[in-house]
């Protein structure tokens, strides 16, 4: 069976305490519940030293949001995939729909992101999705097929089994708009099937892919359902513990 995940992606929520506070309610009702998926925070960088150490003590995993393309040097203000791998961060977020327009990161550019993080060991969530006018337009699986195709298909098949994929369109992240279940099934497939062309059968089976835009406590259940929908990456509901956990246990 495929390893389920429900992550959280914080994006640029919370002080230093007010994370804490999170991390650790999250950590303590983890404890009551035998959770069928595996947790991973993602928390802004400057937290997640503190966040690897709750995890030490706990179930989940921690996931930085963004990593830089290049090794070390003169880059002021970016971290490095090293750097992350030395306050032990399992998971890292690449190519966020939010990084992609903010700040302009394009599929080769994530592409050395990628490459970093199998460098050091840490398991890529890698986003992709359409913006609305594609979906209206019919071009959303192609759009899907080349953010894969660009970014990951670089990868041997052994170096592949380290990606998570993400399918979040881009018109449901924080709109309240979420994919319909069948939707998020007919891109999961679809996805699956781009993996299974390129990787063969057992790659593709046993690829995590996970759904996100607008998933919350009310919805994931029928959205985890489907057949291709291997978990969330959250937004906005994974900023309350009890909502956040709701969803991971949603399976
Ligand atoms: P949302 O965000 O759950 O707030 O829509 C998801 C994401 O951006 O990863």
């Amino acid at each position: 069976m495929r390893t389920q995940i429900v992550a959280g992606n914080w994006k640029m929520n919370k002080n230093f305490a007010e994370a804490e506070e999170l991390i650790g309610a999250i950590a303590s009702e983890m404890e009551d519940k035998q959770l069928k998926c595996e947790v991973v925070l993602c928390p802004p960088a400057l937290y997640l030293e503190m966040a690897s150490d709750y995890a030490d003590e706990s179930d989940f995993f921690v996931g930085a949001q963004n990593v830089s393309e290049h090794d070390e040097g003169a880059y002021t203000g970016e971290v490095s995939a090293a750097m992350l791998n030395s306050v032990d961060v399992d998971f890292c977020i690449v190519g966020h729909s939010e990084r992609r327009k903010y700040f302009h990161e394009d599929n080769y550019m994530l592409a050395n992101k990628v490459n970093r993080l199998l460098d050091h060991e840490i398991i890529t969530i890698y986003c992709c999705g359409e913006v609305l006018e594609e979906r209206e337009k019919n071009i959303h699986f192609d759009i899907v097929e080349q953010q894969i195709k660009e970014s990951l298909f670089h990868l041997s098949e052994d170096e592949f089994s380290n990606i998570v994929l993400a399918y979040e369109p881009v018109w449901a992240i924080g709109t309240g708009v979420t994919a319909t279940p069948a939707q998020a099934q007919e891109m999961h497939a679809f996805i699956r099937k781009v993996i299974k062309n390129k990787y063969g059968e057992e790659a593709a089976e046993s690829t995590t892919i996970l759904y996100g835009g607008s998933c919350n406590a009310a919805n994931a259940k029928e959205l985890f359902s489907q057949a291709d929908v291997d978990g969330g990456l959250i937004g906005g509901a994974s900023l309350k513990a009890e909502d956040f956990l709701t969803i991971a246990n949603s399976f």
